[in-house]
């Protein structure tokens, strides 16, 4: 089986086609004939060595496309149901055979493609586990960091359906769609403090991060109470400064709950470029620059 990923530690030049058994689903596992699979930061750090996995070893953690096996004891999914989900150890997405965790799984509704619903489990669950963390209630103020990304495109719009106020710091390109969402966007750089204090007057209820760095302990000064503060770009950096990563809640029943907002019109995926597979190392590439316009999905099958 041709498949994807890395083949040393390091730096994208060890990025490359591999020839690969294919997979056997194992115990609570979907072996899915993959359609389309999610681009994500998480595996450039994988193929970074962030997770100790071995090389070689196949990239890509979340997919869609449609069963074709189940492993021992794998109940609420059956051959040729449509899905998507995570795959186990956050490995082997980017192939025509991917395992899937059952219980990270859900069937894909009508009405929602295999693109949209690939890119469901990393970045907007994310959102949703961040937002469910936070507690916050109606009417309080978020200011998401990074919020032009991936993850911030999801959260800004589950936190106006949750009814909360959100400044969102990105840069100007990222603006118009920001307010598209009901986002307040403020740019990030010098002053940004200052810009986001007069985008919310009365005051910042929680900080969400996806940047780190500097530019997380800059936002943290925003918040006395640090059990407020949540990034998942800078883990260290978040629990130095007093706050959390997120605690993920890899279900079913929350992507199924993601699935059945896009398919209401209530969560845009915001996918904005569709690689074909043969280009998987330019598709990286471009997650890798940090700065994409939205979603980037390798389409496989
Ligand atoms: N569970 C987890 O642990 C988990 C899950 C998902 C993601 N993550 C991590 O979360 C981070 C974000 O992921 P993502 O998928 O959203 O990435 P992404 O799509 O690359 O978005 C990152 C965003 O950061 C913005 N940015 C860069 N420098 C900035 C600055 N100084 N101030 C404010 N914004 C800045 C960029 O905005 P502009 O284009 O506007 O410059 C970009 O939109 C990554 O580190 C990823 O590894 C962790």
């Amino acid at each position: 089986m041709r498949a994807y990923g890395f083949t040393a530690v390091g730096g994208p030049e060890h990025e490359a086609f591999l020839d690969v058994p294919e997979p056997v689903a194992g115990a609570g596992e979907l072996l899915v004939r993959v359609l389309a699979a999610g681009v994500n930061p998480g595996d450039r750090r994988l193929r970074e060595g962030a997770h100790g996995v071995e090389p070689p070893a196949v990239l890509g953690r979340e997919v869609a496309g449609t069963v074709v096996a189940l492993g021992p004891g794998t109940a609420g999914f059956a051959v040729g149901d449509e899905v998507f989900g995570g795959c186990p150890g956050m490995v082997g997405g980017w192939a025509p055979l991917a395992r899937v965790t059952a219980s990270f799984a859900a069937h894909r509704p009508v009405g929602v493609s295999s693109v949209d619903a690939a890119v469901l489990p990393v970045a907007a669950g994310t959102a949703h586990d961040a937002l469910t963390g936070l507690d916050l209630p109606a009417g309080a103020t978020l200011v998401v960091n990074g919020a032009g990304g991936g993850v911030g495109v999801a959260v800004v719009q589950l936190a106006a359906a949750r009814g909360l106020r959100v400044v969102g710091v990105a840069s100007p390109a990222k603006h118009d769609l920001l307010r598209r969402f009901g986002t307040v966007p403020v740019a990030y750089g010098t002053g940004v403090l200052d810009r986001v204090r007069a985008a919310a007057p009365s005051g910042v209820d929680a900080v969400f991060d996806l940047v780190g760095g500097a530019a997380l302990r800059t936002v943290a000064s925003l918040v006395g109470d640090r059990s407020r503060l949540r990034s998942v770009a800078d883990k260290p950096l978040v629990a130095e400064l007093g706050g959390a990563d997120v605690a993920r809640d890899r279900s079913t029943a929350v992507l199924a709950e993601l699935a059945r907002l896009v398919a209401a019109g209530g969560l845009d995926p915001h996918v904005t470029r569709v690689v074909g597979f043969d280009d998987a190392r330019a598709a990286l590439a471009a997650v890798e620059r940090g700065h994409e316009a939205g979603k980037v999905v390798l389409e496989i099958g």
